[in-house]
């Protein structure tokens, strides 16, 4: 994925996922990049460029048309490959996570439970604890953006006695979300985060773990976090990003009306999660090898050794949003921020806890 956004800053070209897990080495992944830098010239300006096919009867989370659009599509249809290849894998309907996971590595830790033992990916679940911290969410409405399979939004919802969403593009990861995850305080839907499918003023916080080096367009994405918070509310924000990237996140909030409360750099965190778990992880794949172990940064893989040299950088931020400033919120009603409690009432599609 991080390869991926990768190309498409440095090149202004998309490569279809798939495809370029299909190229697990410099030289196949150069002669992808040709082939789609030489279809672009020739492509006539607005059209995607080799967009991946989507299914006719593919729920129409995908709002526009251009490069993000079809970017959107193959990150769409890979999600929807990875679903199936781990439910064929036998471990599937245990895995809940997608994410590198984290390691305490004896410094500053921010989680304030502890991962009970015998928990299967105890590291991603851990990420997910750092990542709340001290976060007061008790009765709180709470989005979880790029659900994956839907682990931060039963471990909110059990742990943290919140009323939670999660939202993802890939239907297969939600319908897998709809079967696994069923309670009364957990809804999920199939939605792009840079179009959120939710009014405005909606939750008291909006998690994001790991999602956002596929978003297009991260601007789109982060206004739309501030629509959809109430005054107030906690914006919970994690991935591995390109240094110059995260430069961009932290221009961005402010002038969005996202105040940035803290920021936390986890890399080393990230990378001994990785030294642990991710190997064994590969073989959950159906057919592991190079293009899974980029996937789940095995040690070795193009995107844990972009991490380790540094030039990625694994953080969890956390903003604040405040009153009035920034865009959007013009149809923002009255509501409890995330200091408050919220009100516990859940409806049929605000929010769209409990529809299933
Ligand atoms: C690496 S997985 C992480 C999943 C989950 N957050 C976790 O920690 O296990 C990234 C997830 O983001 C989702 N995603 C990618 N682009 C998205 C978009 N534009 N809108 C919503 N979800 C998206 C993918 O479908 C995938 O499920």
């Amino acid at each position: 994925m991080q390869v991926a956004s990768e190309i498409r800053d440095s090149f202004q070209i998309e490569l279809p996922v798939l495809k370029l897990f299909q190229a697990p080495t410099i030289g196949e992944l150069a002669v992808l990049v040709d082939t789609a830098e030489t279809s672009s010239a020739a492509a006539p300006a607005g059209l995607p460029i080799a967009p991946a096919p989507v299914s006719a009867s593919a729920p129409q989370a995908i709002v526009g048309d251009g490069a993000g659009a079809a970017a959107k599509a193959s990150y769409r249809e890979f999600y929807d490959d990875v679903t199936r290849r781990l439910e064929r894998s036998g471990v599937g309907e245990a895995s809940f996570f997608l994410n590198y996971g984290y390691l305490s590595l004896g410094g500053i830790d921010e989680a304030r439970l502890e991962v009970p033992e015998g928990t299967f990916n105890p590291s991603s679940v851990r990420l997910a604890l750092e990542l709340i911290g001290p976060t007061e969410l008790v009765g709180r409405r709470v989005l979880d953006v790029g659900c994956g399979r839907g682990g931060t939004v039963s471990l909110l919802a059990d742990r943290f006695e919140a009323l939670v969403t999660g939202v993802d593009l890939s239907p297969e990861a939600v319908a897998f979300c709809r079967r696994v995850h069923v309670g009364p305080n957990v809804g999920f839907e199939v939605g792009d985060a840079e179009h959120l499918p939710f009014d405005d003023a909606t939750f008291d916080a909006v998690t994001n773990i790991e999602s956002s080096h596929t978003y297009p367009n991260l601007r789109a994405f982060l206004a739309e976090v501030r629509r959809v918070l109430k005054t107030g509310g906690w914006f919970l924000y994690t991935d591995l990003l390109p240094v110059q990237r995260w430069a961009e996140v932290r221009a961005l909030l402010g002038p969005l009306g996202l105040t940035l409360a803290s920021e936390r750099e986890i890399t080393a965190n990230v990378l001994a999660s990785c030294d642990l778990v991710a190997s064994t992880r590969a073989q959950a794949f159906d057919q592991p090898g190079a293009l899974i172990d980029n996937f789940l940064a095995v040690p070795g893989s193009a995107v844990y050794e972009q991490m380790h040299s540094g030039a990625w950088e694994y953080r969890i931020v956390r903003a604040k949003r405040e009153r009035g400033a920034g865009s959007g919120g013009a149809r923002e009603r009255g509501s409890a921020g995330a200091g408050e409690r919220g009100s516990g009432e859940r409806g049929a599609r605000d929010g769209g806890e409990g529809s299933r």
